[in-house]
């Protein structure tokens, strides 16, 4: 297989792709993969330095990528609109948004705060809205085909202990993705998610101790964690307008086979 017919089959080549937690491992790791598939990367974030850490690690590995880093909070619809306006100030299009901002927190159901359940769903879920509300109607606007990446979770399916509100953010999370999937299919903008399994990174930490791992381990097919960068092949098809074409309100799940797993 010659690199020129993968080339023409997924039509990469200097799109842009607007990334939301771009500062964290796994979607920052997808920011690698894009840019070495010469997409032009924006990275959204918090972290100034995370951002030029990862722009820097994009450089290294694709001199040719270009990036931009857009500091912001998902919580705030300003941003978010700020986002767009930058990227289409210095790149003059958009064609992918992947929303992987996320947080999550094993607390005890009976313990859990209204802050808290009000912050997780506001980042997980509501946050994702405004994103889609914002690039959806800009991408219906342009008329243009266009990507939507939601990152959802195992969890979106089924029902994961100590973390709660995270679950239920996430499932409803993938219900949004397939409701916008089929809502905008005509409209050529493909909405999926991209369901990661258990891949070591900040977020989930703290929960993490030696007793859950053993348990997640057991209960992985593949029988170890996921490693950020076999995420990116699943995304790159979802990002593509052409190889990922009739992809509509689907979800991919790269989990080692934790989600295939009985006894
Ligand atoms: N790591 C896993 O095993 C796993 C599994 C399934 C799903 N996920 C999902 O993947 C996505 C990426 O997570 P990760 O594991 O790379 O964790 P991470 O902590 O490395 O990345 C999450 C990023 O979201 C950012 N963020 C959180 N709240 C924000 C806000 N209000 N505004 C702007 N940015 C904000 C954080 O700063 C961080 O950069 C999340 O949606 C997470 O739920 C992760």
């Amino acid at each position: 297989m010659s690199s020129d017919y993968l080339n023409e089959l997924f039509d990469l080549d200097g799109k842009v792709a607007v990334l939301f937690g771009g500062t964290g491992e796994l979607v920052g790791t997808i920011a690698e993969g894009f840019g070495r598939a010469g997409m032009k990367v924006v990275l959204c974030g918090r972290s100034e330095e995370k951002a030029n850490a990862r722009i820097a690690q994009i450089q290294k590995n694709s001199p040719w990528a270009e990036t931009l880093f857009c500091q912001g909070e998902v919580n705030n619809r300003e941003d978010i609109q700020a986002t767009l306006h930058q990227t289409l100030d210095r790149f003059g299009q958009v064609d992918v948004l992947v929303n992987g901002a996320g947080v999550n927190s094993p607390t005890p159901f009976l313990e859990i705060s209204d802050e808290e359940f009000n912050r997780i769903i506001d980042t997980n879920l509501h946050a994702v809205v405004a994103a889609c509300q914002i690039f959806g109607k800009h991408f219906l606007e342009e008329g243009r085909p266009a990507g939507i990446i939601n990152i959802t979770s195992i969890s979106s399916n089924i029902p994961l202990s100590k973390v709660f509100t995270y679950s239920a953010s996430k499932a409803a999370l993938l219900n949004l993705t397939r409701n916008l999937g089929r809502e905008w299919a005509k409209q050529g903008i493909r909405v999926n998610a991209l369901t990661p399994g258990f891949f070591p990174a900040e977020q989930n930490k703290k929960i993490l101790t030696p007793e859950r791992t053993a348990q997640i381990l057991g209960h992985t097919a593949a029988g170890r964690f996921g490693e950020s960068e076999e995420l990116i092949g699943a995304a790159l098809l979802l990002a593509s307008s052409k190889a990922g074409s009739f992809i509509n309100g689907a979800e991919y799940i790269v989990d080692g086979g934790f989600s295939a797993m009985t006894i």
